[in-house]
């Protein structure tokens, strides 16, 4: 039926083609490019002589035009980009010289400045609409199903939703004393910038992690959790007519924060680049240099992750409180595609959403969230795919 070029070949590039593989009647052939070759080239191996037929090339997506010249040379349906922030604009701007659909599943970030902010992308909007094409920004899990899990709500269960409250609670251990679950450098700068939140209107801007609460998680139990800014929180506040306060939380240890604390007082997680016997170097790229890479986590990690939406509103003139959410357990990711569950939770969504842009069911010509389109084909395909959700009409709240 179609065919992809997925750029990336990271811990969530790994998970999306593996599920494409697990999908050939959808994902016929697959082209894995990034910047180092040797990586797609291993992904190939490990997966080569299934129904998917896959290629296998080197680019270097900052550079629009090799961007251009590996699609032409390909012809992709779509462009699922699992490479890092700062290369979206690159690959947008790819896709639209060659009318080709694009997917990614973290917003657009200067390399030099810490901001998540969805303005870049959206300009493209226009672009996009007169090119024919589909846009479709933040499709993992965090942004991505959690937008898809606030329309279900909205479409199913609420006349008006008032509250929403993302809860990420990760419960797995990797042994190691300090290391992050995915892209060290996009992980670190996410959790060391400011914290904020929507509340009638307006942002409301907090220190880093300034906002603790304990939550206890189904299957997970209690967890500290710290209220951050996440990307998803622009675009549902725009996307959720009426919604009142957003907040996004997290969990993280207490051994995980004294690392991090220390690392950032002595300079380790700055991007302001710093010379180094002759060379300019940014602290948190050498960093990542000497962490465990995301990857080899995988065969180590051993508990589950809770994802969901905690959501409050009103039906029939009644109040109403709805919890959706995903546990996915680490180990039984490892098993089935060799990738931690963090890797695993964002790589399926990302397919499913390549999966209904290649069958023409989230076509739509400009840029959207996820949000802006049916849930109901996506939630259907997160039970089919490997992220099964529960639901609960009767949650304990967050004040
Ligand atoms: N929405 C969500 O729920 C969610 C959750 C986690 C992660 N994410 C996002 O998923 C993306 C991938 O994360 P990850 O953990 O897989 O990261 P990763 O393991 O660091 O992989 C990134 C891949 O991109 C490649 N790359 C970097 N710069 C490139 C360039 N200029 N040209 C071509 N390829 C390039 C890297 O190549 P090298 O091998 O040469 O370094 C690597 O293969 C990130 O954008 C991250 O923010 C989203």
């Amino acid at each position: 039926m179609g065919r992809a070029l997925v750029i990336g070949a990271g811990g969530v590039a790994s998970v999306v083609v593996h599920k494409c593989c697990q999908n050939p009647e959808v994902f016929e052939e697959i082209l894995i490019a990034s910047r180092t070759v040797e990586k797609c080239e291993a992904l190939k191996r490990k997966l080569d002589g299934g129904k998917t037929k896959i290629k296998t090339a080197k680019v270097d997506a900052d550079d629009t035009n090799q961007v251009i010249e590996l699609i032409k040379g390909f012809n992709p349906d779509v462009v699922i980009n699992v490479a890092l922030p700062y290369q979206d604009l690159s690959i947008m701007d790819a896709c639209l010289a060659t009318g080709v659909h694009y997917l990614d599943t973290a917003n657009y970030e200067p390399p030099d400045v810490p901001k998540f902010e969805y303005k870049w992308q959206w300009a493209y909007r226009d672009k996009y609409e007169k090119a024919g094409i589909t846009g479709l920004l933040g499709c993992g899990f965090d942004p991505g199903v959690t937008g898809v899990f606030c329309a279900y709500a909205q479409k199913h269960y609420f006349d008006e939703i008032h509250t929403i409250d993302i809860l990420d609670a990760n419960a797995g251990d990797h042994g190691y004393p300090f290391a992050t679950n995915f892209n060290p450098e996009i992980n670190i700068r996410e959790i060391t910038a400011k914290g904020r939140y929507f509340k009638e209107g307006e942002w409301v801007e907090t220190e880093p992690l300034e906002i603790k609460k304990t939550y206890d998680f189904p299957e997970i139990g209690p967890k500290n959790i710290y209220l951050l800014y996440h990307e998803e929180l622009e675009s549902l506040a725009i996307n959720i007519k009426g919604v009142k306060k957003i907040r996004f939380w997290m969990t993280f240890s207490d051994n995980y924060l004294n690392h991090l604390r220390v690392l950032q007082n002595v300079g380790m997680t700055s991007i302001e680049p710093i010379e180094f016997e002759g060379k300019m170097i940014q602290p948190i790229q050498f960093l990542k240099a000497v962490l465990p890479d995301p990857a080899s986590l995988g065969p180590r990690t051993k508990g589950k992750t809770n994802i969901g939406c905690i959501i409050q509103g009103a039906k029939d003139g009644k109040p109403r409180t709805y919890y959706v959410y995903n546990v996915c357990d680490h180990q039984e990711c490892y098993r089935e595609v060799g990738s931690q569950a963090i890797s695993y939770t964002t790589g399926v969504p990302a397919m499913i959403g390549a999966m209904l842009i290649i069958k023409g069911i989230w076509q739509k010509p400009g840029v959207y969230n996820v949000e802006e389109f049916d849930p109901d084909p996506f939630m259907e395909a997160l039970n089919k795919y490997g992220l099964p959700w529960k639901e609960s009409f009767d949650p304990v709240l967050l004040d």
